[in-house]
């Protein structure tokens, strides 16, 4: 049987990386096994991407091609086998964030992402997308805080504003494959808020 798909979204700072961890541990006790992985990213190819990604500044094409380069390579290495012999692949951001950045924050165009999703993995989407939307002040402060800033992170709060409605309209209109948490709550109330959602939503 194959496996399912799960992915992670939302603004940077909004907690994907906190409760990555949380949501494989809870599936793991469930008897899943846990592919744990993240875009753009997860191969080491798909690394290499990352960096330039998130260090060159470069136009929004370049950016946009890049990112589903390293996809189409993620997809090849990790995700596609390990959905096919059964793993739970839970993902920090996939095509979502790209409608949500490039599009939202970027003005790119949505019938190009469109086209590269349906080029890089055809009818393949996410079986569930944990949505943490959380105010992008507070998501903010919360990057600042943390550690260096990349190239997205140094963006306006405007451009994470725009971000975030682009992830809450994606969730609108595919309310059976989203579940929208909110993430400015405390950690412990999130987490609790996600043990229920898992439970609904995938037993
Ligand atoms: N609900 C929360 N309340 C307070 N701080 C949080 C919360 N969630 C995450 N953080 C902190 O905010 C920072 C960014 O969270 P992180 O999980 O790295 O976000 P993301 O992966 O979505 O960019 C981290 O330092 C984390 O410890
Ligand atoms: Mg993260």
């Amino acid at each position: 049987m194959a496996g399912q798909f799960i992915t992670l979204e939302g603004i940077d700072g909004a907690g994907k990386s906190t409760h990555a961890a949380f949501i494989a541990s809870r599936l793991r006790e469930r008897g899943r096994t846990v592919v744990q992985t993240r875009e753009p990213g997860g191969t080491a190819v798909g690394e290499k991407i990352r960096d330039l990604v998130l260090g060159e500044a470069m136009d929004v094409h370049a950016e946009t091609l890049l990112i589903f380069a390293a996809r189409a390579q993620h997809l090849h290495e990790v995700v596609r086998p390990a959905l096919a012999a059964g793993s739970t692949v839970l993902c920090d951001r996939f095509t979502d964030a790209t409608f949500a950045y490039q599009c939202g924050g970027r003005a790119l165009p949505e019938s190009h992402v469109e086209a590269l999703a349906r080029l890089t993995h055809g009818d393949l989407r996410p079986g569930l997308t944990l949505l943490f939307d959380t105010d992008a002040a507070t998501a903010h402060a919360r990057v600042v805080a943390r550690s260096a800033a990349d190239r997205f992170e140094r963006e306006d709060l405007g451009f994470f504003e725009r971000v975030r409605a682009r992830y809450l309209e994606q969730a609108r209109r595919e309310p059976d494959r989203f579940c929208v948490l909110d993430g400015n709550q405390r950690i412990e109330a999130v987490q609790s808020a996600l043990a229920r959602a898992l439970d609904e939503r995938i037993g």
